[in-house]
């Protein structure tokens, strides 16, 4: 069995997020998304809900398993035996980073990291900025799955009645 875990922190998952796992999918016979838990991040939705927007919206790809972890993603892969991180990049603003934590991955297991360009489409996208823009009013539509714009528009009328 070929593995790949694509991680991150999916608050929500955006159609960014759905072309990188929907590619790796073709890639591997199983890929693992995996939810990383920020103790210091205080999200919109929570773990399990972001689990459950996963699931539905890669339903149809027929070979991803989501879970969500705490610590290191190197333990996650090495308790599956994964030996591949999966991750879109999307401009160059990424690559610094993204490049610190694949050569500090592989330092510490020996994981590969495998860099995916992601659909010019969704160069500039991200879930902090579906947030931000959905919460003054924007459409995001376009953006993110229709079962996760419901929920981001009646997560965000619910803070906002709080
Ligand atoms: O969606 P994000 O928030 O950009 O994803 C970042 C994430 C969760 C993939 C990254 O922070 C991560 O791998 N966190 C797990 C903890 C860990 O392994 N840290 C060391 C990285 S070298």
């Amino acid at each position: 069995m070929r593995r790949a875990v694509c991680p991150g922190s999916f608050d929500p998952i955006t159609n960014g997020h759905l072309d990188i796992i929907e590619r790796a999918s073709k890639l591997y016979d199983v890929v693992h998304v995996a939810v990383l838990i920020n103790k210091n991040k205080q999200g919109l939705f929570s773990i399990e809900e972001r689990i459950a927007l996963i699931e539905e919206t890669t339903a149809g790809y027929g070979n991803i398993e989501v879970e969500s972890h705490h610590g290191l993603l190197v333990d996650f892969c090495k308790a599956r035996n994964i030996p591949a991180i999966v991750k879109g990049l999307r401009a160059v603003s990424d690559f610094d980073y993204e490049l610190q934590m694949a050569q500090m991955n592989r330092g510490l297991t020996g994981v590969e990291t495998l860099f995916v360009p992601t659909s010019p489409t969704y160069s500039f996208l991200s879930s902090t900025l579906v947030k931000e823009v959905a919460s003054y009013g924007g459409d995001v539509s376009h953006l993110i799955p229709p079962v996760v714009h419901q929920r981001l528009v009646d997560r965000i009328a619910e803070r906002a009645a709080q």
